[in-house]
Formats: C-alpha cells, structure tokens, sequence
C-alpha cells in the first residue's frame, strides 16, 4: 500500500464500517478486511495501524473468530474495541469470562491514568457499552486505564508494544468523545500523518483515469443518483468528451427528475461529455401492466433497463471502458472485504457488463464511502440538491407502488411525493431524516369531498432516520407537518382521498414497501 492506510480487522460486528468511517473522518484512509485475512497479508500491506472490531461471539469459546499471536508482534500499533479487546486479551495470556452483570447502553467511564487514547478526554465520559464477556484478569504487562461501576477494565493498555484495548464503542456517536479517541490511536499512537483528504482524492483520481484511459472511449449508465452523477463528473473532468453517459427515463422517477438530470448533465448543462437520453416510459409501462408480484415488477424493471442501455451502448459501438458507480459499502457488502454478511446483493444493478462490448470496467468511487462521496461531489463543483439527494432505489416508483403500476398511479405518487418532500424541506427536517417518501397502497376506500362521495386510492408516507439502511426506525415528524401533508395531498393530488404515515421500523419492515 502506498497510501497511509489503517486497516480494520473483521470479527462480524455491527458497526464495523462506521469504525473505518470514523478514522477516515480523521483523514486516515482506511480499510476492512475479514479476521480470516492471512497475516503475510496483513504484513504485505504494511498498516501504519490495525483495529479489531467488536464481535458477536465469545471468544474462548470452541470455533469463534480468533487471530493469531503473531498480529500483536508485529510492531504495528493494534487497538482492540469490544469483542477484539477481550480477543486481545485471550490470546496475548489474560482472562475473558461471561460479565457478572451486563453492560449495554450509555455508560459513564472512569480514566484512571494518562494513557495516550485519553489525552484531551475528560476523566469521566460517556460511552457506548454492549457487552456480556468481560476481561477477568489483564494479558502479562498490560495494565487497566480505565473502568465503570460495573466493569473494572473497561480499557488496558501495553503502551511499550503499543497494544490497546477499549471494551466499550467510541466509533458510535454516543461515545461522547469516541472520536477523539480514535484521532488519539491514528495520530499519537500510528504516527498518521492524515493525508486523505477528498481535494487531494480528485485531483489524484483524475489523474489516474487520464492514465488509465489515455484516448479511449467510456460509457456510463447515469440514474441521477449521487454515487452516479458524481462518478460521471469525475470522468467528464478528466476525459471531457471522451465520455458518453446514457441517462434511462424508465417513467418510475421522481416528479421532474428526469428533466433536472438533463439540465445539469445535458447540452445545456456546464459539462463536457456527451449526454443521452433515453425516454423510455411506455415500454417500461407495457412491460409492467398486469404484473403485481414485487419480485416479478423488480425483474421486468432491471431487465428492461438493460435491453434498452444495450441498445443504446450497441448504437455507440465499441466503447473501451464501463464506468461503474461501486462504492466501498458495496464492495464489503458483497463480501470482498470484511467479514460483515452478504445482505444486499440485490441492490447493486448487477448484469450490464455482459450486454455491453467493453475491454474493462472503471469504479472510480470504489474506495469511497457515502459520504465521502458526497464530499467529491461538492469539491467538484456538483449542485448540492443532487449532491444531498436521498437514496433512491434503482426500480424506482415502481417499488413505491403496491401491485400494478400504471401510468396513472406513477402520476398519483411522483405529486404526493413532490408536496410531502416539499413540506419536510420547509420545516427543515430534511437533512435529520435520512430518507423519507411517499408510496401509493393498493388500497381504495371510501370518503366524502365536497359532499360527495369518493372511492379513491390512500398514499403512505414513510420517514426513516438510519445509519446504515439496514436497520431503521422511523422518523418523528411534527404532527402539524403532517397535517399539512395530508391537507396539501389530498387537496391537490387528484385520485387520493386518505393518507397514512407509516411507523414501522426494520426490521420488521423494510424501507421500501416492495
Ligand atoms: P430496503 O427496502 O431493503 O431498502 O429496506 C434499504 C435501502 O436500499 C434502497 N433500495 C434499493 N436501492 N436498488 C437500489 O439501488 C434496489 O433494488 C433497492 N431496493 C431498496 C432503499 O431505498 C433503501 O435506501
């Protein structure tokens, strides 16, 4: 590795990219590798650092993730945080037992002496604690440098071979000053210089595509999403028109979506690439009437995507690379880098390599999490609104939309959507809702408008707050906020008569309703 880079061992807990994402934060790139990863590897890439993540097992009991001795002799600073602080502790020769009393949620800790992860830390702070083992007795040389009520090492430290262990979270947000902590490890501890920074990234980035792409010709399928839209602008300033973006109206995007695409990435727009727009709403229409099955819409949709970009990519003829807007939770998620399970192979929009003639594949964001992605965007200039756009799913309305999807019903939800996003902006609850919509139920009921009697269709809206979509509470908003929603929607949206806000967290829900 050329870059000065820490690397993050593994071991399956749940917050094991928010631990990279937090040392990034202290401009220290960062990566996550699998516990199963071979130590000549480890070496190989020659860390300024690792941290080993929490866990969900215990780890002396028959089977559980384990590393080896060797790790901690390599003279690479290790912090080991929850599960890997007691792995540390088991394996270097201490103790690690089930906790007399468990410890789970915020947690007041005592620092009992100058260890250097504490510098600048009150000597009382809270912390995030989920634990039911505990370290019973310290490996040989290490001594305790902090504890709670209940918890008597709740971090150890062995600074002459700079080895620390932390039993609570700092990478979560509750840890009141987690990241201090983790800027202490990567500066005082590694000796990190921090040179990631997203200004360098751009300019580094652009240069290697001008590199890798010399006078070739690239191909990207543009959907207006961030990681998309900032990839292909990547490219546009490195290759200028040597790019073609393909930009598919599958007539399931959001009210005026398609036109703001174009206006920022068409022939009007301040880029130089060339811009194709491929309207295509009917033939997706006609490919869904009749269907009602979710997985079935969720098939015809990705399927049809890719006849059409086919179609368009074999009009433009042999291009030599495919743009791919991967980004690093992608890669881990897939299973390529740590240890986290593969939950969510079904959102990457798998398949366009094969139907497309190209010598390679270009994922100029691979290394990227959201919101360093976010970050790009704004360094190179992209307009926040595009920038800050919530996730979208790439089947779009059409997994808003219960049962069959129609053109009537695409209308129906793309302006129920438009006044409810309208509303939450104004009330300035936008950027705390992670992501928030409205979805069209199947369902019609009866009510009463101007004295007369309706048999209309009822809207669901839906407000998430979540840290990594894969759980979700939803989001509280202002009764009065929903009022308005509610009156503005059922006076403005024709074909909808009632309105529910939808309370279900993930699970048991999902964040889209299909
Ligand atoms: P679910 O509904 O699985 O959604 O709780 C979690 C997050 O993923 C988004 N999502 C998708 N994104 N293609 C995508 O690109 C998809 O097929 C897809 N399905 C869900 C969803 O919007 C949420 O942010």
């Amino acid at each position: 590795m050329s870059r000065e880079t820490v690397i993050v061992i593994d071991f399956g807990g749940q917050y094991n990219q928010l631990v990279a994402r937090r040392v990034r934060e202290c401009n220290v790139y960062c990566e996550i590798y699998s516990y199963k990863t071979e130590l000549s590897r480890i070496k190989e890439m020659n860390p300024k650092g690792i941290i080993l993540t929490g866990g969900p097992n215990s780890c002396y009991e028959e089977g559980a993730a384990t590393c080896s001795k060797e790790l901690f002799e390599l003279g690479i600073p290790v912090l080991g945080l929850c599960y890997g602080a007691q792995l540390m502790m088991h394996v270097l020769g201490g103790k690690v037992e089930k906790a007399p009393v468990r410890e789970y949620g915020k947690t007041e800790v005592e620092v009992e002496n100058d260890c250097v992860l504490f510098e600048n830390v009150s000597k009382k702070t809270i912390c995030w604690m989920s634990h039911f083992d505990y370290i019973s007795k310290l490996a040989p040389e290490f001594r305790v440098s902090a504890h709670t009520a209940d918890c008597p090492v709740a971090a150890a430290e062995c600074p002459e071979k700079k080895l620390y262990a932390i039993q609570f979270h700092p990478e979560v947000l509750h840890t009141v000053e987690g990241t201090k902590m983790l800027s202490n490890f990567v500066y005082n501890v590694c000796g990190c210089a921090g040179d990631w920074k997203m200004d360098s990234f751009v300019k580094q980035s652009i240069e290697a595509i001008r590199q890798k792409v010399g006078d070739g010709k690239v191909l990207c399928a543009l959907s207006g999403g961030v990681d998309s839209s900032v990839a292909a602008v990547l490219l546009s300033k490195a290759i200028g028109n040597q790019l073609t973006c393909v930009f598919v109206d599958q007539g399931l995007l959001r009210k005026n979506e398609g036109d703001e695409v174009e206006a920022v990435f068409g022939p009007e727009g301040e880029y130089d690439l060339n811009f194709i727009r491929v309207n295509a709403q009917e033939r997706f229409y006609e490919k869904l009437a009749g269907v009602e099955e979710p997985e079935r819409k969720r098939k015809i949709i990705g399927e049809e995507f890719i006849r059409v970009f086919e179609e368009e990519a074999k009009k433009i003829g042999k291009v030599d690379f495919l743009v791919q807007g991967t980004i690093y939770p992608d890669v881990v998620e897939s299973g390529l880098g740590g240890e986290s399970a593969v939950i969510k192979s079904h959102h990457n929009v798998g398949g366009l390599p094969d139907c497309v003639d190209f010598k390679e594949i270009i994922e100029p964001l691979r290394d990227l999490f959201k919101d360093e992605v976010r970050k790009v965007g704004l360094e190179l200039g992209i307009p926040e609104y595009l920038v800050f756009r919530q996730p979208f799913p790439g089947p779009g309305l059409g997994i808003r939309i219960i049962g069959e999807v129609n053109a009537e019903k695409v209308h129906i939800v793309q302006d129920a959507d438009f006044i409810y996003r309208e509303e939450i902006a104004k009330a300035g609850l936008d950027r705390d809702i992670n992501q928030y919509f409205a979805a069209l139920t199947n369902m019609r009921s009866v009510g009463v408008m101007g004295d007369e009697r309706t048999y209309d269709y009822a809207v669901a809206l839906r407000a998430v707050k979540t840290i990594d979509f894969m759980t979700a509470e939803s989001a509280e908003i202002p009764w009065n906020v929903l009022q308005t929603v509610m009156t503005r929607i059922i006076n403005e949206v024709k074909g909808v008569n009632r309105v529910f806000y939808d309370l279900t967290s993930k699970p048991p829900g999902t964040i889209e309703f299909e």
